[in-house]
């Protein structure tokens, strides 16, 4: 169901791979609700062409843009406001890469070259984004930028490797800069953290099948959806949340606050 929402917005997601991205999601998402978009990913992930299927269902044009590179940020803010004809009212970061886990690499042993890459892409790549926005004076009064994180930031997930320390780096950024940004232009930013979610950074995680049903059975609500999460994003867009900045909020049907279940503790019995 649409309640427009986000009439007359307008806003940049980045992250769209394919149908199963939580960006995908959350593009339809805002269409449905009245917002006008911009598309941008990695020119490696726009050449498998999936997202032109994206960028027409939702009528928008896609800009590539590597988010390490900050000429690259400067072109797609650029072209994005020339597109809209103005200000841009909220940014989707939904963001993820680790070339350790890619390489296999255990925890203990990650090469720190890939390790930066990690962390500039997965989490510093938030701050070159409000950078650039905020070089370029991008965003309207009350603007809202949402990243998508994970618990792993706060607690252990051993084979989230170095991606929990990226997404501890990314909340902390969202924090810091969102001070920043609130007293400057009383724009928002905010981190959802969500549960487990089957989309091709979520499956890259080792032991994904354990990880998610162990996750489902520690939630009340069960684990949220990538179609969920969208909703949610939409919320955070929207006037609805004005108030609501430099929080990492937390998406998961419950899984952060619960100790043990009793599904688990039925489990352990056996
Ligand atoms: P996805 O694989 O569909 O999205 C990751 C995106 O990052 C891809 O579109 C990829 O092209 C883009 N990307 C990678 N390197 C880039 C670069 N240099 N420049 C621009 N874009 C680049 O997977 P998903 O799950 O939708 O991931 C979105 C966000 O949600 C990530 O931040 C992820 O960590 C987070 N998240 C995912 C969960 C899951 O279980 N799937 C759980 C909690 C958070």
């Amino acid at each position: 169901m649409a309640y427009n929402l986000l009439k007359g917005k307008k806003g940049i997601i980045f992250g769209a791979l394919d149908e199963k991205s939580i960006a995908w999601k959350t593009a339809l998402r805002c269409h449905e609700e009245g917002a006008q978009l911009v598309l941008t990913n990695a020119p490696v992930a726009l050449r498998m062409g999936e997202i032109n299927k994206l960028a027409e269902a939702v009528n928008a044009p896609v800009i590539g843009a590597d988010v390490t590179n900050m000429d690259d940020l400067k072109k797609l803010f650029e072209e994005t406001q020339k597109h809209f004809g103005g200000k841009i009212d909220f940014i989707l970061h939904s963001i993820g890469m680790s070339l350790n886990v890619r390489k296999n690499k255990h925890y203990t042993e990650i090469d720190y070259g890939f390790n930066q890459k990690t962390l500039d892409i997965s989490a510093m790549s938030l701050h070159r984004v409000l950078r650039t926005a905020w070089e370029q004076d991008a965003l309207n009064e009350w603007a809202s930028v949402v990243a998508l994180t994970y618990i792993a930031a706060q607690r252990v997930f051993p084979d989230y490797n170095e991606m929990a320390d990226a997404k501890a780096l990314l909340e902390g950024v969202a924090r810091n800069f969102g001070y920043h940004y609130g007293i400057k232009k009383k724009v928002r930013v905010n981190t959802v953290s969500q549960s487990p979610t089957r989309t091709t950074a979520g499956s890259g995680v080792k032991g994904f099948d354990g990880f998610i049903s162990y996750a489902e059975k520690m939630s009340p609500l069960g684990n949220a959806t990538a179609d969920q999460c969208a909703d949610y994003c939409v919320t955070l867009f929207s006037d609805l949340t004005r108030m609501v900045t430099m929080q990492n909020l937390f998406h998961d049907g419950g899984f952060s606050f619960t100790g043990v279940s009793h599904a688990v503790i039925e489990q352990m019995e056996k």
